[in-house]
């Protein structure tokens, strides 16, 4: 048994406030086409939705934060376009790093960084070390990072790591090689921007998890518009198979 349990296999405990929260951050390049600005004028400001969207977690007491800044898909898009998403992930990284960690909040990396330029590489490792130790909120960015790419890297280092499972896999051997291993699957997951897709996010992770779509855009996500996810989320009957009529007799 590993240290949190699959849904599909045990019945997780339910709290009001989600104890995971994971994020698709769409609508960027919408909400800057609305003011007739350039694309990346809508990341820029998406970055600054990051700083308070991770500020209303901490007072919320939500422990896990996941956000998608770069699907492995994302690499179709221009190529200016992508070489000012990697400068920005740079800057906030130099600049909100500190900040981050004067908050005891730790900040994790998923995705295939093999990509990735040596110095966004260093900067991650040095981040991601610095925080280590932090108790707090723990901020996972996914970057470069897609949910199929996880699953198969998690199963190829699998077998190498246990050969004589090999035919006989199990889901609690499966998910310490995942990338969010140290992590419970998400309770809520959020979309902003209207689309109503998964996008190749956490594709394992997601499978008990209660879905949040709306249409407001990245940078307009205020404390409001958060808030509205979370009362969604408490209203929710998570019941993992069962009827409504057990969970109510349940005490
Ligand atoms: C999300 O916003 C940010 C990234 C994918 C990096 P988009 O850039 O996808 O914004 P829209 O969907 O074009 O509005
Ligand atoms: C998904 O957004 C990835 C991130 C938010 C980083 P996209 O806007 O790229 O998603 P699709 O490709 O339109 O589904
Ligand atoms: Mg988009």
């Amino acid at each position: 048994m590993g240290l949190f349990s699959s849904a599909t296999q045990q019945i997780p405990e339910v709290a009001s406030v989600p104890k995971h929260i994971a994020v698709i951050m769409d609508g960027n390049g919408r909400w800057a086409r609305k003011r007739f600005l350039p694309r990346v004028a809508g990341h820029k400001r998406g970055v600054e939705t990051v700083r308070d969207v991770v500020k209303h977690c901490v007072k919320l007491d939500v422990k896990y934060l996941t956000l998608f800044a770069f699907s492995s898909e994302n690499w179709r898009r221009p190529v200016d376009e992508v070489s000012f998403l990697m400068g920005l992930f740079m800057d906030a990284l130099d600049r909100e790093v500190s900040k981050l960690h004067q908050n005891n909040i730790k900040l994790v990396m998923i995705g295939d960084r093999s990509y990735f330029d040596t110095n966004l590489v260093e900067k991650i490792n040095a981040s991601e070390r610095l925080t280590a130790n932090n108790t707090g909120l723990v901020l996972t960015i996914a970057a470069n990072y897609g949910g199929r790419w996880d699953i198969l890297q998690a199963v190829n280092h699998m077998q190498l790591a246990l050969p004589a499972l090999a035919g006989q896999f199990t889901e609690e051997n499966l998910y310490p090689f995942l990338s969010m291993h140290y992590a419970p699957e998400p309770d809520l997951f959020i979309r902003t921007g209207g689309e109503m897709r998964i996008s190749n996010y956490l594709l394992w992770q997601l499978a008990y998890t209660e879905l949040y779509f709306t249409d407001t855009l990245w940078p307009d996500f205020d404390e409001a518009a958060f808030n509205l996810a979370i009362t969604s989320y408490t209203q929710r009957e998570r019941r993992f198979g069962r009827t409504s009529e057990q969970l109510h007799s349940a005490t």
